[in-house]
């Protein structure tokens, strides 16, 4: 089986960091969360303002450096909250960054309800990759960490990367 690797990014409840479990139950997933050198304010108004000039911009903040590579898995799955009806301004400094030539990108995205384009911001973000396998998954719409997606849909998901991962060899 070709290796697969989850990089996520998550501000708010954890939201993001439920998908990579089932990535890694799925087909044993390294799991690694990324993370801005420069926090984001701990007030939600202060973060939603922040991010609105960012995800505008097209910003890109300085990363910690991950402890995984990449360039040693077959398969990468990267998850963001939906921020500002796009990607978290993290996720895009990542996905920029780095070299997706051969590898299979599958983006998967956490918001409240309004989606935007994160998923497709982010294919076309990932240059180079074959993106496969992209998923959105929607929580309750008062911004709280209940799953408004059926938990069914995620498992089966994983269970297609796993797949996916197979083909890899
Ligand atoms: C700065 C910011 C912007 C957000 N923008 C959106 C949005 O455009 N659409 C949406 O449905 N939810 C939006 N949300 C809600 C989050 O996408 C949602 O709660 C997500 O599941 C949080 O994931 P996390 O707990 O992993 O951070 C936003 C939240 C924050 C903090």
């Amino acid at each position: 089986m070709g290796r697969v690797l989850v990089l996520y990014y998550s501000w708010s409840n954890g939201n993001t960091e439920c998908v990579p479990q089932e990535l890694a139950d799925a087909c044993g997933a390294d799991v690694e969360r990324i993370e801005t050198v420069d926090p984001y304010p701990k007030d939600y108004d202060g973060t939603v303002n922040q991010a609105k000039r960012e995800v505008e911009a097209g910003f890109e903040p300085e990363l910690e450096p991950l402890a995984h590579d990449s360039a040693d898995y077959d398969v990468i799955a990267v998850g963001t909250p939906t921020w500002w009806y796009s990607m978290a301004p993290a996720v895009r400094t990542l996905l920029h960054a780095r070299d997706w030539r051969d590898k299979v990108v599958v983006p998967f995205s956490t918001c409240d309800g309004w989606e935007g384009t994160a998923l497709d911001d982010m294919s076309g973000l990932a240059e180079g990759a074959r993106v496969a396998e992209s998923l959105a998954v929607t929580f309750g719409s008062d911004g709280g960490s209940r799953m408004a997606t059926d938990p069914r849909k995620v498992t089966d998901w994983a269970g297609r990367v796993a797949t996916l991962a197979k083909e890899r060899n």
